[in-house]
């Protein structure tokens, strides 16, 4: 494959992705997704913007370490040196390391966001790839709102960068207002009228206000471009970003028209898109392209009788190719420690002895209630044991009492990390509703509760469940809890204090404004 054919994949999901509201992770589950990346063959991993906080600072240095030379990682700033010279720190246990840095460009970012003339903003573009390159020979320039700029300017821009060292440009739709012929005639201008444009790689970064993400992405290849920027599952800022899968798939389906490959192994599409979604708690929608449950589920008969004489009649992709496969029945109450840890390995899950032990416990009291135990119930439990592995307060009794008539009542008792117990009660207009006040009168974390959802893991009245809450905190952030368990009463519990634990480690971002 020339250089030309090949289209890289950066992956932003632990950037821009985790600027979903509700998707912040913490440093494992950073990592977590980061290893699973890796399998999937991305090119370059977006891991942070390491001046923002110091959990992202950490996130992007054991990212680093974890990688190895398998992809570049990335670490995005602005055009200000501390910000270089913070992500330069935090990337410097990196093989591959890269410096995303830029600046807007619009009239609207240059006027009313920045303050600045456009020629202070290309003197500040340039100082800071310059500063970049002292530290790292990979550094990536971000043209801030491209798609609402001026081309003429924009490209004036990316010319000037490139020659003080860019060695990727990125043309991003910030505010995802471009449709595909004007974003793809807006790269074709960038191949035409930029000197140097030949030397580097130029990007696409789009966001999908619009719903045109994926396609100003693909016009943006078709007209040159040979990076796109993406997400699982399409998270991002506001609506999101080009979700990974639906370009990969795309360039893969139609190389027809635009000849070109990915470095993707498809077949962990699937995996990867649960993964985030179980650890963001942010759910794929059914009818998601290429990921949503319902992606390759015929129901009209007469498509039900066309798949079944022959499946492309209705299906253009094979579910096999994005690894969704459907899960198979994989282990009883019989299965022994050796076959659960045969099976969590092909699910490319590698736990400690320590972890391992608390999943085969969990898994023994499921089996003991199910009597067959699913892959998305072991992905489900090992969920569970990984968000009780940090906590603050920890949910070690519960008990509640519901009826009709009846009060719903509920008891629980919590130990913190120095091992003091604390036991209350509450009643409620349900036994949730108890619950939950019973847990706030120990934790005493004022908070809004804003979304409860329950979902069975798989089918069946035994089906392990999963709830997933979201608490907003009196400063308006926004913060994800999950809960997996055979009984959703216990399940709620622990979606709960999942949630309040992040609130309760959680430090605000030290950045809130541009300079
Ligand atoms: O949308 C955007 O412009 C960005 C940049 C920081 C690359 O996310
Ligand atoms: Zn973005």
């Amino acid at each position: 494959m020339s250089t030309t054919d090949r289209v890289f994949i950066f992956d932003t999901t632990l950037r821009d992705g985790e600027q979903s509201p509700g998707a912040s992770m913490n440093t494992d589950e950073k990592l977590e997704i980061a290893r699973q990346l890796v399998r999937l063959g991305v090119d370059v991993i977006e891991a942070g913007f390491p001046v923002s906080s110091p959990g992202d600072f950490e996130s992007v240095r054991r990212i680093g370490a974890e990688v190895g030379d398998a992809a570049v990682v990335c670490g995005l700033t602005r055009a200000v040196p501390r910000d270089i010279d913070v992500a330069a720190d935090a990337l410097s246990t990196a093989a591959r390391p890269r410096i995303h840095t830029g600046i807007g460009v619009s009239e609207s970012h240059l006027k009313d966001k920045l303050r600045i003339t456009r020629e202070t903003a290309v003197d500040r573009a340039i100082a800071a790839v310059k500063h970049a390159r002292r530290y790292v020979e990979d550094v990536e320039f971000y043209a801030e709102d491209a798609g609402r700029a001026d081309p003429a300017f924009l490209y004036h821009m990316i010319e000037q960068v490139i020659a003080a060292g860019a060695t990727v440009v990125n043309i991003p739709d910030t505010t995802g207002y471009a449709y595909p012929e004007v974003f793809g005639a807006l790269i074709a201008g960038l191949m035409e009228h930029v000197r140097g444009i030949e030397d580097v790689v130029v990007s696409v970064h789009c966001h999908n206000d619009l719903g045109l993400a994926t396609a100003n992405a693909l016009a943006g290849v078709r007209a040159g471009a040979r990076q796109i920027e993406c997400t699982i599952n399409g998270l991002g800022e506001r609506a999101g970003n080009t979700a990974m899968e639906e370009v990969v798939m795309a360039l893969k389906m139609r190389r027809d028209v635009f000849g070109v490959d990915t470095n993707i192994n498809t077949r962990e599409i699937t995996r990867t898109s649960r993964l985030v979604s179980s650890i963001t708690g942010i759910v794929v929608q059914p009818n998601k392209a290429i990921v949503g449950a319902n992606a390759f589920a015929h129901s009209s008969g007469i498509h039900q009788d066309g798949v079944l004489k022959e499946r492309t009649t209705y299906e253009i992709i094979d579910p096999a190719d994005v690894g969704a496969g459907g899960s198979s029945i994989v282990l009883t109450a019989r299965s022994g420690r050796h076959a659960l840890r045969h099976r969590l390995e092909a699910l490319g899950i590698t736990l400690s002895d320590e972890e391992f032990e608390r999943v085969h416990e969990e898994f023994l009291a499921l089996a003991d209630k199910k009597k067959e135990v699913y892959d998305e119930d072991l992905e489900a439990l090992v969920g569970e044991t990984e968000r009780s592995a940090n906590e603050v307060y920890h949910l070690e009794h519960l008990q509640v009492t519901s009826g009709d008539p009846g009060i719903p009542t509920a008891t629980v008792e919590l130990v913190d990390r120095q091992g003091n117990h604390y036991i209350d009660s509450s009643h409620g207009t349900g036994p949730v509703d108890a619950l939950y006040k019973a847990i706030n009168k120990i934790v005493r974390e004022d908070n809004d509760l804003t979304e409860f959802r329950v979902e069975a893991v798989t089918r069946g009245i035994d089906a392990l469940g999963e709830v997933t809450i979201r608490v907003t905190s009196p400063d308006g952030r926004v913060f994800t809890g999950r809960g997996a368990h055979s009984d959703i009463i216990v399940a709620s519990a622990r979606a709960y204090l999942n949630a309040l634990n992040r609130l309760l480690v959680s430090t605000k971002p030290q950045v809130e404004e541009e300079l």
